[in-house]
């Protein structure tokens, strides 16, 4: 069902490294990115696919991970992405492209958990990342689709109205995902 599905599709960090995602999985995941909504139908979204070894690990250094855990520095060596995708603007079809890009990463988000593959969008990017790709001046980095077959627990938890929402991880390194309760998030209904 939908919502079990909806639920699924946690952001995960942690992966198996050596179980291959292969190219036509990517593609796959790229056109369903494709088939989502756009702004004026103007579609300046483009798509980096990568699953090879050496430009996985350049990629890797300039990516920033889960900011609210400060003594962890990314994941390490053998549980790392198996695969990108890296979402870019084509600036010459349109200056910006925010929900374009969420709705493309939340359909190619959802098809990867169907799939049984995890990912996690990054948005902190360093600016080398630029030079490592060898990217045209018309294309800018939007973000970063980091994926692999997830090698952690992600709990989805109900936070009590107005507490924190910080991710953390408990003992077990259970990563906890709190969710504002719809009563909070509803502003207003007008039956
Ligand atoms: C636009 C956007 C940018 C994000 N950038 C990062 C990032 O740079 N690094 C990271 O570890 N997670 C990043 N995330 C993942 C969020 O931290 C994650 O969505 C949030 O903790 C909620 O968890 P959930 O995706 O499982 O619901 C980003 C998510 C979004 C939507």
């Amino acid at each position: 069902m939908l919502y079990d599905l909806v639920c699924k599709t946690r952001s995960f960090r942690r992966f198996k490294e050596g179980e291959p995602i292969d190219m036509e999985t990517l593609r796959y995941l790229v056109d369903l990115a494709r088939l989502g909504g756009s702004a004026r139908n103007m579609q300046p979204l483009k798509y980096l696919l990568v699953n090879g070894p050496g430009l996985k690990a350049k990629i890797f250094h300039h990516l920033g991970w889960a900011g609210y855990l400060r003594e962890w520095s990314g994941p390490k060596e053998g549980e790392r992405p198996a695969a990108y995708i890296i979402c870019l603007l084509d600036t010459r079809l349109s200056n910006e492209a925010d929900c374009d890009l969420g709705i493309a990463t939340q359909n190619l988000l959802l098809g990867a958990c169907e799939k049984g593959i995890g990912g996690c969008r990054i948005a902190s990017i360093s600016p080398g990342l630029r030079d490592v790709l060898g990217l045209d001046d018309h294309l800018q980095i939007l973000l970063v689709i980091a994926l692999g077959k997830p090698a952690e627990t992600v709990s989805l938890d109900e936070q009590e109205s107005g507490r924190d929402i910080k991710y953390w991880r408990d003992t077990d390194e259970v990563h906890h995902v709190p969710k504002r309760p719809v009563q909070e998030i509803t502003a207003g209904e007008y039956a």
